[in-house]
């Protein structure tokens, strides 16, 4: 009779691992079953880490290129190591996944290396990665099984030169011409680290805007900034198909609302339209869960809860598809399961878009306010009138922030500019104490700093804005 475990987790991503850690950390007998070969799921392997390592590297060379010559830093000549530029993505996701393989030991965590699959309540088949099956029997079960990139009809993926967002972190060389399909996160975050390295970059849009869940000012104002910087964007169109030659590829494309049709020349095409949870051969049937037409595994609780005894977090279920968000479901459900109370409030979730500059938002936007009928204040203080960064020669966008009016109560913060993912954390913290404008108005906020730009947008809601 093999023992029982508290819990078994399906998926080693930040919603699973999270979750088996906090799991440890609390007394539970824990298992986390993940069949990639490495702990850390899509953001350590081929998401988060490695762009944000390219967006790093990517950054740092076009600085070298465009803005040291003005700081009086001269530089020989300038050249591209991308070899060398993916090997050090690659040490940082090795070294992060590892980590993780040490946290697991650190909280008695067992790693079961495999693929899982739920055969009914309380177990849970793993076909192991070295060979075999071996079956886990447990009180509880927590599928975190994430997401994979979704795809278009008719367009087939090769990894080589019509990629998925994991292929976009690979290429072997720098296209001279690249088209992305998606002026998402990703499409933004990966046009602007391959364009920062040469190649000539558009972005095609089935919407009229880019970054669809961002404030509209926001996003306008992100346009204008990415086109300065050479990306090229077709709003409003669709591709119809991609036809491939020996060395050419042909971006057939027509208006969204339909027109004349119309053709780009690409050497690489990135297919960036979104990411659907992946449930595969997983058996929630077996417990009687179910998913929504997109794929979304349905919760019964209106949180966590898919069946009795088992649970789900991050991609696979409702919420913003982040890493953060995956790690704070992962955490509460590993709480509940021990007993305690975990919740999680997707509304003070932040979203981050690591590109220069950074574009950063938490609570809601002057388009949901509006169309919800809540009257708001708002205050906006340019990035050209804080000092820093004016002294740092980076005065490019603003920090908005919306308070209810009549409470003054934070609703929500826009940001655009450099350092703001980092920015937006006093926001989140601010908001999860229900805190108003005034009360960041009249915190001392150090001289000087980009954060200044916060204090006087927040001063900025009841008129009384000082630096300009
Ligand atoms: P995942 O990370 O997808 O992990 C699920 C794991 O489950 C996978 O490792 C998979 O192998 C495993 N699995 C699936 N089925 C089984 C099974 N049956 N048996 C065993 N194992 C299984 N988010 C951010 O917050 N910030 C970012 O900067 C960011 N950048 C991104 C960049 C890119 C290019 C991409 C693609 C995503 C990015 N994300 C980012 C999103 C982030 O990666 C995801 O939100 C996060 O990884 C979700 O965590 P998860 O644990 O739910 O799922
Ligand atoms: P996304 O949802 O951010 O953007 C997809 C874009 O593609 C949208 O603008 C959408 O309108 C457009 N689109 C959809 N179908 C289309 C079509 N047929 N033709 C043209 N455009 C089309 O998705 P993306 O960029 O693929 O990223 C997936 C998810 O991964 C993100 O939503 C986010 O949750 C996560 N992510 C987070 C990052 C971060 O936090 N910095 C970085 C990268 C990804």
């Amino acid at each position: 009779m093999s023992e029982i475990y508290d819990v078994v987790i399906i998926g080693g991503g930040p919603g699973g691992y999270n979750c088996a850690i906090r799991a440890g950390q609390l007394g539970l007998k824990v298992a986390c079953v993940e069949m990639r070969g490495t702990l850390g799921g899509t953001c350590l392997n081929v998401g988060c880490i490695p762009s944000k390592a390219l967006l790093h590297a990517s950054g740092l060379y076009a600085a070298a290129k465009t803005d040291f010559a003005g700081l009086g830093i001269k530089v020989g000549k300038l050249e591209l190591d991308l070899t060398q530029m993916m090997a050090q993505k690659s040490d940082a996701v090795d070294g992060l996944t590892k980590g993780i393989e040490f946290l697991f030991k650190k909280n008695k965590v067992e790693y079961v290396k495999g693929r899982g699959k739920i055969l009914g309540k309380g177990r849970v088949e793993v076909a192991l990665a070295a060979g075999g099956t071996q079956v886990l029997e447990t009180k509880n079960i927590v599928i975190a099984t994430g997401s994979e990139p979704a795809t278009l009809p008719g367009i087939e993926i090769d990894e080589e030169r019509v990629v998925s967002n994991t292929g976009a972190l690979s290429l072997k060389a720098v296209p001279k011409k690249l088209v992305l399909i998606g002026a998402g996160v990703i499409g933004l975050e990966m046009g602007s680290v391959w364009a920062r390295l040469g190649s000539e970059v558009t972005v095609v849009e089935y919407l009229e805007r880019i970054l669809p869940p961002a404030d509209a000012e926001v996003a306008k104002e992100a346009e204008r900034t990415f086109k300065k910087q050479g990306l090229a964007f077709r709003l409003g169109t669709k591709v119809t198909g991609i036809e491939k030659t020996k060395t050419k590829l042909k971006v057939n494309i027509e208006p969204a609302k339909g027109g004349a049709s119309d053709a780009l020349d690409a050497d690489v095409v990135i297919v960036a339209i979104g990411r659907k949870p992946y449930t595969e051969g997983l058996g929630l049937e077996t417990v009687g869960g179910t998913t929504d037409k997109r794929g979304v595994v349905d919760v019964i609780d209106g949180h966590f809860k898919v069946a009795d005894g088992v649970w789900a977090v991050g991609d696979c279920i409702h919420g913003p598809m982040l890493a953060h968000k995956a790690e704070d479901d992962g955490t509460a459900v590993a709480e509940l399961i021990a007993g305690k109370a975990g919740h999680v409030d997707y509304n003070l979730v932040p979203s981050v878009v690591y590109t220069n500059p950074e574009i950063a938002w938490v609570g809601k936007n002057e388009e949901e306010l509006k169309a919800a009928g809540v009257e708001y204040v708002k205050g906006k203080f340019p990035f050209m009138a804080n000092s820093r960064a004016r002294t740092n020669h980076e005065t490019a966008g603003f920090v908005k922030i919306l308070a209810e009016k009549g409470s003054d109560r934070i609703l929500g913060a826009h940001m655009i500019g450099v350092g703001v993912g980092e920015i937006i954390a006093e926001i989140c913290v601010a908001m999860e104490f229900g805190a108003a404008s005034e009360d960041i108005a009249r915190t001392s906020h150090a001289h000087p700093t980009l954060s200044e730009a916060v204090r006087q947008a927040a001063m900025g809601v009841e008129g009384w804005t000082m630096q300009m």
